[in-house]
């Protein structure tokens, strides 16, 4: 049967911003609150995906496979034995051009079985970036909240808005209690005003979401970040729930 299915993708300007990260986390999140979640990572040779969400090793068959005709996408589909409910595509090692007509029949496919679909992309604006934009509904900029990564921000959020995307929502991620302090961004409204988004998320700077990454283990609940990311979830659902923000992010 098909459910309504929710297209993201997941952009940014600069590389390491978090993208792939959030990405896992929020499927995670959206995974435990009883969605079916497949997320889809397009950064050719730079995956990343595949230990943060613990298929590290069980990946038979890459996007770059499915894209190519090389095989199925459901061959292609495995999933997360940290994050029940979360399925993954990974990236290939190395890979080619990923073709928009292509990612649209494996999209078109893939939204009968899951509910949300998570296009994670390669920093700026390259052939993943814009296959993506032209399948997705909606777009979540993960930026850091350094000077240099949000303009590099506003220049893809300008690109989606004339590009036609009609959500295009800020996570800004990796906040500690410096970020706001050398006077180079001054504060939040700051981080909005200049990528030029609607804030969605706070995700602070989180030791324990290293340790996870490191050792292809779950985020443990009970820390901010979870909380950040399980609140980005629901307001991705349209629940009217609070920003979790860290104490220096306020002010
Ligand atoms: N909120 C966070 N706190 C601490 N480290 C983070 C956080 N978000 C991402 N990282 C780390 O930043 C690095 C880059 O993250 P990644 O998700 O691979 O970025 P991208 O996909 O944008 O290139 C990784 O080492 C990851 O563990
Ligand atoms: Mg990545």
């Amino acid at each position: 049967m098909r459910v309504e299915s929710k297209i993201w993708m997941i952009a940014s300007g600069k590389g390491g911003t978090g993208k792939s990260t959030v990405a896992v986390l929020l499927g995670g999140r959206l995974a435990a609150q009883g969605k079916k979640v497949l997320l889809i990572e397009l950064d050719s040779g730079l995956r990343s995906v595949d230990i943060i969400a613990g298929v590290y090793g069980k990946t038979v068959y890459d996007i770059e496979d499915v894209l190519a005709g090389r095989c199925e996408g459901s061959k292609a589909v495995v999933e997360s034995p940290l994050y029940p409910g979360l399925s993954v595509i990974s990236a290939p090692y190395e890979g080619g051009v990923v073709r928009p007509e292509a990612l649209k029949v494996l999209v078109d496919r893939m939204t009968d079985y899951f509910d949300y679909l998570l296009l994670d992309t390669a920093a700026g604006m390259g052939d993943a970036f814009l296959a993506a934009a032209s399948v997705s509904g909606g777009a979540l900029l993960v930026q850091t909240p350094d000077p240099v990564a949000l303009r590099d921000g506003r220049i893809v959020s300008d690109a989606l808005y004339e590009g036609g995307m009609r959500q295009i929502r800020l996570v800004v991620n990796r906040l500690t209690g410096y970020s706001f302090r050398g006077g180079a961004v001054r504060d939040l409204d700051e981080c909005i005003d200049t990528v030029g988004a609607q804030l969605i998320a706070v995700i602070p700077e989180s030791r324990q979401i290293q340790q996870a990454a490191a050792g292809s283990t779950a985020l443990p609940e009970g820390n901010l970040a979870f909380t950040a990311l399980d609140r980005l979830a629901q307001r991705l659902e349209g629940k009217r729930v609070p920003l979790a923000v860290p104490r220096a992010g306020i002010g």
